[in-house]
């Protein structure tokens, strides 16, 4: 199939809207990640999103609206403590899980009785949702297992081709995916970090609790609360190996590695001798949160043998890239 590059003016809107009224699937941008949408009540739309990337049948999809008013066609019920979380966090990066309404197919969210809601932060993509009138489904652009796309041009190198249209705009600004919270049981839990931190949540969920999946590798077999969570995901064809330790020992390590690139903070780039790509400073989380996945899509045009990534701490945003570098390096992690 023929894939247009849309521009992200008025036209490019429009046209976008008549693709995803017809049952296409266009590639749209937000403040997270670019995502892959189509009309969340046309089931035959939604199944090409899955058939496009790739993805498993079982990965539930978060559906994205504009205002609060499309809410109520989606959510079954809406607790206090999530009503207050909306107005806290939207629009930006949270998605909250809540009892799906009927209208909500077995295709977005298969064998489940929730829904997960987003309403993004970017008004091209609002206005793609306001003028077409649809909440869209949307996963990551990116194809399942990569590195989740924050260009336009990381979402043509892995679906061109397979979709209707990408929607050229900025790069975004967050760079890792929303944070997802479930408020379908008491006290509410995180199921994947995000955008929205930690700190941030237990501002308004004191109780707040943290899925095990969050930092730990899901054991096989068991069922896991969040599905996308149990997948091999984000990963490089290079073989990734998060490294934990200080600025001194992080360099000393890598500079022993032959045939291996260093994923690492601006802090440690004079130190080191391998060829490196630098993600960020370890001081702003925020840096590192921007630039990793596309460090992750780099590392495989350097032809290395094996990479190694210095580690974020786990606070602010940076639990979130934390969660994904573990993901991406397959849960090998070594500590200096
Ligand atoms: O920032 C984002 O969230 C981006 C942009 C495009 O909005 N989207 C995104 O979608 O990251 P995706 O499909 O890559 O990740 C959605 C995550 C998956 O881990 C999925 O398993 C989980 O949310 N999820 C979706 N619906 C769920 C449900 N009903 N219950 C539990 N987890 C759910
Ligand atoms: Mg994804």
């Amino acid at each position: 199939m023929e894939t247009k590059k849309l521009k992200d003016d008025k036209n490019g809107i429009k046209t976008a809207c008549e693709i995803l009224k017809n049952g296409g699937i266009v590639a749209v941008p937000t403040e997270t990640v670019y995502g892959l949408a189509a009309n969340c009540y046309d089931e035959d739309a939604v199944k090409k999103i899955f058939k496009a990337k790739g993805r498993p049948q079982d990965n539930p999809l978060i559906v994205h609206i504009c205002d609060m008013e499309m809410l109520k066609d989606i959510a079954r019920e809406i607790p206090e403590i999530a009503l207050k979380c909306a107005e806290k966090f939207w629009p930006g990066p949270f998605t909250m899980i809540l009892p799906k309404t009927e209208k909500i197919g077995d295709c977005i969210s298969p064998n489940l009785d929730t829904v997960a809601i987003r309403l993004p932060d970017n008004e091209i993509t609002a206005e793609i949702i306001r003028q077409s009138g649809l909440p869209l489904a949307a996963p990551s652009a990116n194809r399942s297992g990569s590195p989740s796309p924050t260009t336009p041009e990381h979402v043509w190198a892995d679906l061109e081709g397979r979709i209707d249209a990408v929607v050229y705009s900025d790069e975004c600004s967050v760079g890792v995916e929303s944070t997802v919270v479930t408020f379908c049981e008491q006290p509410p839990r995180l199921l994947r970090p995000g955008g929205i931190t930690p700190e941030q949540l237990r501002g308004v969920i004191p109780d707040i609790v943290l899925d095990k999946a969050v930092l730990a590798e899901p054991e096989k077999g068991k069922q896991v609360a969040s599905p996308g969570m149990k997948y091999k995901h984000y990963a490089p064809k290079t073989e990734s190996f998060l490294v934990e330790g200080e600025s001194d020992a992080f360099s000393e390590f890598v500079n022993s590695k032959s045939d291996s690139v260093a994923i690492c903070f601006k802090e440690d780039l004079e130190k080191i001798k391998i060829p490196t790509l630098c993600y960020g400073e370890a001081k702003s989380e925020e840096t590192l949160a921007h630039s990793v996945f596309a460090a992750l899509r780099e590392v495989d045009e350097m032809g290395a043998k094996e990479v190694y990534i210095h580690a974020p701490t786990k606070t602010g945003i940076g639990l979130a890239v934390y969660n994904r570098l573990l993901r991406a390096s397959g849960f090998k992690v070594i500590t200096l």
